[in-house]
């Protein structure tokens, strides 16, 4: 595992781990992340009436786990995930640096499954948490479908000369683990089909404080 994880602190402190889920772990999922695809939602949220209208800042389908499965040892990718990111070798990392020290409380939260499908994307946004966790899922790299981080904020712009962005490739099985305070975003990609195989599929928790 140590020898596929990655951290930097430009522009941000930030994790990556190749390979947390195998290629044959992907293929073990594949029949729940084609369900959860068919009950996948266009991303809504509220507007200033209080109507769900389509979001401003997204253009993707999306699925809370917890609605799917209420109990999360139901979720074969809950429960990998949950088995891989609890290994004390991880944790130990984790632990080490502050930003991330509340990854023992990313279960209260239900995790997002995101499906892009061609065009799709997700303009510079912050989370509301503490850390954002990514797991890059699926079964074949779109194009532009890299994510991007970066050192600026809404709360305290920097001024253009001191704006730093790093592009994140997506790989399937990669876990990428940021602040969630920092913009980061997916510019619109390029799929080949609307199919399972063709799409940029994700996984998001996040990190809360107690
Ligand atoms: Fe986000």
């Amino acid at each position: 595992m140590a020898n596929n994880l990655i951290y930097s602190e430009d522009p941000v402190p930030h994790i990556v781990i190749d390979d947390l889920f195998s290629e044959q772990e992907l293929f073990y999922i594949k029949d729940e992340l084609q369900t959860l695809y068919d009950f996948s939602k266009k991303s809504t949220c509220v507007d200033t009436y209080g109507n769900t209208v389509d979001s401003f800042i997204d253009k993707r389908k999306e699925i809370w786990i917890n609605s799917f499965f209420p109990d999360q040892k139901d979720s074969k990718i809950i429960s990998l995930f949950r088995e891989k990111v609890s290994s004390e070798n991880l944790l130990d990392i984790f632990n080490k640096n502050t930003l991330f020290s509340y990854v023992n409380h990313i279960f209260k939260l239900s995790g997002i499954v995101g499906f892009y499908e061609d065009g799709d994307f997700i303009k510079p946004h912050e989370d509301y948490n503490f850390f954002t966790m990514n797991l890059m899922l699926g079964y074949s790299v779109p194009e532009n479908s890299e994510l991007y981080l970066s050192n600026n904020t809404f709360k305290n712009p920097l001024s253009k000369d001191s704006i730093k962005i790093k592009k994140i490739d997506f790989k399937p099985g990669r876990l990428v683990v940021f602040p969630s305070k920092n913009l980061h975003w997916v510019d619109p990609i390029k799929c080949k089909s609307s199919k399972l195989e063709d799409l940029r599929i994700t996984i998001q928790f996040w990190g809360a404080r107690s």
